[in-house]
């Protein structure tokens, strides 16, 4: 038999490469490749013909009968509602998330309440002592929950334990980066081992009809380490974030082959574990008697869900030929940028000698791009010193143009504002008031800066 040949494999990015470079040349990380073993030889490595030896499979038809997948509910609806529905049975779940943002909570929880329901559940933690999770469990009010724990990371070892007996309907996998696998050589946590650790459980899963929960933990920039090749392979990805001084999370998916994406499940880390948020648009927006200057409400939509946010601007005007600041939280900072740009451009706005601050009020991350039209209210509002009534919102789209784009689900978005007590929204032209909240048309960035110049 030949040697093995070495390999390099980024832990970026999962590219192979047969030598070993400061960077890797696919994605540019620096010192990120890694020395592994090449994996082994399958029949597609060695030389066949296509034309022999296949199997012929059936064609069926799209409109073939079909089975709905069963769900299991978690025990947490906002949990449920981020799956589309609950657990389905043999799948595999990834939920990523900065340490210590609340995933090892959220799982014993639900593996708890699961239990509690009459369902065989298991709880792996690789992590952490069983000890440490039995305190963890006690202090959730869960202690007399029927969760089968172990504390391990032997994939053989849990799978070999699990396989005998009836297989449980769920399985907590905490974390992934802490399994390894025997089937290659390799530290935990790096890209093949994750990988090899994942397609095992995965295959396992699939086969006894358990539904397979794998906690990852996200580095730096935002990737769940042992990187993007994890989420090819699990049938949903959540993610679970939060600004962490906040006490809010949110639970995003992000890929979901058995139900939409950009749901959301909005959670309280409280002294005793995660409680729902089930109107999350009043946690969002402050209260408050007069209104303040660069304070817009953003009817965001999340999903199939519309929730109300505040969006914060503050300028502050420096001395020329000093540096401006620029600084975002909770929205992408190339995209304030082009709003600043459009404003300056299409309305004569000057943001250039002017330090520029814009936060999402409550921790909340917004990724709906039709916040664009409710950021420049709050830019333009914040610079003239002009407060927008507290009773009013704002969405839309912005266009390079300056012009203010329809926005899906409108109707959505106000019926929420109304509930809450809105009176009127501006809004790209074309939108219809809903009930008593009344819409008022902004066709360009012009025109929102003259309506916001206007009021007294
Ligand atoms: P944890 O679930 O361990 O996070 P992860 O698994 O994502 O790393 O959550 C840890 C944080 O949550 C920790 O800083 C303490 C806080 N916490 C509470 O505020 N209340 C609680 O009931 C629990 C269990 C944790
Ligand atoms: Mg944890």
């Amino acid at each position: 038999m030949a040697r093995p040949q070495l390999r390099y494999v980024c832990q970026s990015c999962g590219s192979v490469s047969p030598k070993w470079q400061g960077q890797c040349a696919d994605c540019g990380a620096w010192n990120s490749l890694q020395q592994e073993a090449s994996p082994a030889a399958t029949p597609f490595t060695q030389k066949h013909s296509l034309k022999s030896g296949g199997r012929k499979i059936a064609m069926q038809r799209l409109d073939d009968e079909v089975e709905l997948p069963h769900r299991l509910p978690t025990g947490f609806g906002e949990l449920d509602r981020a799956l589309g529905g609950g657990l389905v049975p043999g799948s595999a779940v990834l939920i990523g998330g900065d340490p210590g943002i609340g995933k090892s909570t959220l799982l014993l929880q639900a593996a708890g309440r699961m239990a509690r329901a009459g369902l065989q559940v298991a709880y792996v933690s690789g992590e952490e002592a069983a000890d440490q999770v039995r305190l963890r469990a006690r202090r959730l009010g869960l202690a007399d929950a029927p969760v089968r724990l172990a504390a391990a990371t032997s994939v053989r070892d849990i799978l070999t334990t699990l396989s005998d007996g009836a297989p449980p309907a769920l399985l907590v996998i905490d974390s992934i980066q802490t399994m390894h696998s025997d089937q290659l050589e390799g530290a935990p946590g790096t890209v093949s081992q994750v990988r090899a650790s994942s397609l095992e459980l995965i295959g396992w899963a699939k086969q006894s009809g358990t539904a397979l929960i794998l906690v990852g933990h996200v580095t730096k920039d935002g990737q769940i380490a042992g990187p993007r090749v994890l989420e090819h392979m699990v049938d949903a990805v959540l993610y679970f974030e939060g600004e962490g001084r906040h006490q809010y999370r949110v639970l995003r998916a992000v890929k979901n082959r058995f139900g939409g994406t950009d749901e959301i499940g909005v959670f309280a880390m409280e002294a005793d574990g995660l409680g729902e948020v089930l109107n999350p648009s009043s946690l969002f927006l402050t209260q408050r008697d007069r209104p303040v200057a660069g304070a817009v409400v953003f009817p965001a939509l999340e999903g199939t869900r519309p929730v109300l946010v505040e969006l914060q601007a503050l300028t502050v005007r420096l001395p020329s030929g000093a540096t401006p600041r620029r600084a975002v939280v909770g929205w992408d900072s190339a995209r304030l940028a082009m709003i600043l740009a459009v404003l300056e451009a299409r309305a004569g706005l000057g943001f250039g000698n002017s330090e520029v601050y814009l936060n999402v009020a409550g921790g909340l991350r917004v990724v709906d791009p039709a916040a664009d039209l409710a950021v420049a209210a709050a830019l333009v509002s914040a610079l003239l010193d002009a407060p927008v009534p507290a009773d009013l919102l704002a969405f839309g789209e912005i266009a390079l143009s300056g012009e203010v784009r329809p926005a899906a689900h409108a109707a959505l978005r106000l019926k929420e504002a109304e509930k809450l007590g809105f009176a009127a929204a501006l809004a790209p032209p074309g939108t219809k008031g809903v009930g008593r909240l009344e819409v008022r048309p902004v066709a360009t960035v012009a025109a929102l800066v003259d309506r916001l110049k206007a009021r007294p």
